[in-house]
């Protein structure tokens, strides 16, 4: 049976968080006091999370992106992939790309071919501001080799105001010899990240700054369910991208869930309520029916903006906790 929503949406896209832990303490993404670490009893084991994956791929999902956190810290993720590569499904993974240069051939021996990489700035000291880490030049290095080893790469630029919006052209430029994405993401609100919409940067206003400086960009066909509205500078080889979550919200496609490190099911980024899939797995209950109430009770687009309202989205998860 389709995972169907009241909306008419059918979700074939999980993205599972496999860890709370990161090696980087990027500002927008963990709040400055840091996280509570949830304790590991209470977090999916590997075996857990294939078990619990293969309930949705039963109920029609047929794309599992891995996320975190960091994916890559988790103990064993090597077990992880290999079981997962297992199930019918196309396989994508969201990563800072500090630990790639580990997995490359893992990756091509199972197919996982996207990789999508975090990386907020093209200057080292910035980059390390950001993160609070420094691990630039290994990032930079293993971007090279995901495109000499033939990955599709996309690269996630969070786009931050007086921080790295100076940036956005040299990341264009990036793409003029390689061929990648760049995706600017606009600056969202979750619990404790310090957001502020003056401190956001809009799609348009990137789009500007692009145009001023390499002229006029062409606007390339939406893929289904993108997060991203898609552009080329004529003779470039790669593309760039906006996720204008906040400015214009792209829900009416909205295909994705969402699986917490802790086994909770989310139907929306900005939802707050959750479904425990792992106690109900853990008891021995079905979650087939779980899955369907979850999805029964999921929003659409202009209430997801509601939380936009301060006391609402701090109410949800940080980032990393989702
Ligand atoms: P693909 O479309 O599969 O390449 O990936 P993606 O863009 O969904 O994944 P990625 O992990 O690279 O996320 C990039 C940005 O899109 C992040 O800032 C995500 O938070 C945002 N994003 C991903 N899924 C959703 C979603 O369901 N809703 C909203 N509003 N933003 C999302
Ligand atoms: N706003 C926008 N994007 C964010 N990410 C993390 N926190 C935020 C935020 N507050 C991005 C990361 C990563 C992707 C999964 O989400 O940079 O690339
Ligand atoms: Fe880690 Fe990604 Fe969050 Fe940065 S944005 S702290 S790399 S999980």
């Amino acid at each position: 049976m389709a995972i169907k929503d009241t909306f008419g949406r059918t979700h074939t896209y999980l993205r599972i968080s496999v860890t709370d832990l990161c090696n980087l303490r990027c500002f927008y993404c963990m709040p400055e006091e840091g996280v509570e670490l949830t304790d590991k009893a209470h977090l999916m084991t590997l075996e857990e999370i294939v078990s619990i994956a293969g309930e949705f791929v039963k109920e029609g999902v047929d794309t599992i992106r891995l996320t975190g956190g960091e994916p890559l810290v988790r103990k064993n993720f090597a077990f992880l992939i290999e079981e997962l590569a297992k199930l019918p499904v196309k396989l994508k993974l969201t990563t800072n790309g500090i630990l790639l240069d580990k997995y490359f051939e893992l990756f091509e021996k199972v197919g996982l071919k996207h990789l999508n990489i975090s990386l907020d700035s093209l200057e080292q000291a910035k980059a390390a501001f950001i993160t609070k880490r420094d691990y630039f030049e290994r990032i930079m290095r293993n971007i090279e080799t995901a495109l000499e080893r033939g990955f599709t790469v996309k690269l996630n630029v969070v786009v931050i105001k007086g921080v790295n919006d100076n940036e956005i052209v040299d990341f264009v430029r990036y793409t003029k010899h390689r061929n990648l994405s760049v995706k600017f993401i606009e600056f969202m609100p979750f619990k404790g990240n310090q957001w502020d919409w003056s401190k956001g940067v809009s799609e348009e206003e990137i789009l500007t700054d692009v145009r001023k400086e390499l002229g006029e960009v062409v606007a390339l066909e939406k893929p289904a369910h993108s997060t991203s509205n898609n552009f080329q500078v004529p003779g470039f080889d790669g593309s760039f991208g906006v996720v204008s979550t906040v400015t214009k919200p792209f829900c009416q496609d909205c295909n994705r869930l969402r699986l917490t490190a802790d086994g909770k099911m989310k139907n929306c980024l900005f939802a707050r309520n959750e479904t425990d899939l792992l106690s109900a797995w853990r008891s021995g209950a079905a979650i087939s029916p779980l899955i369907h109430q979850n999805i029964a009770q999921k929003k659409y687009s202009r209430d997801g903006m509601t939380v936009f309202a301060k006391e609402e989205f701090e109410q949800n998860r940080t980032m990393i906790g989702i």
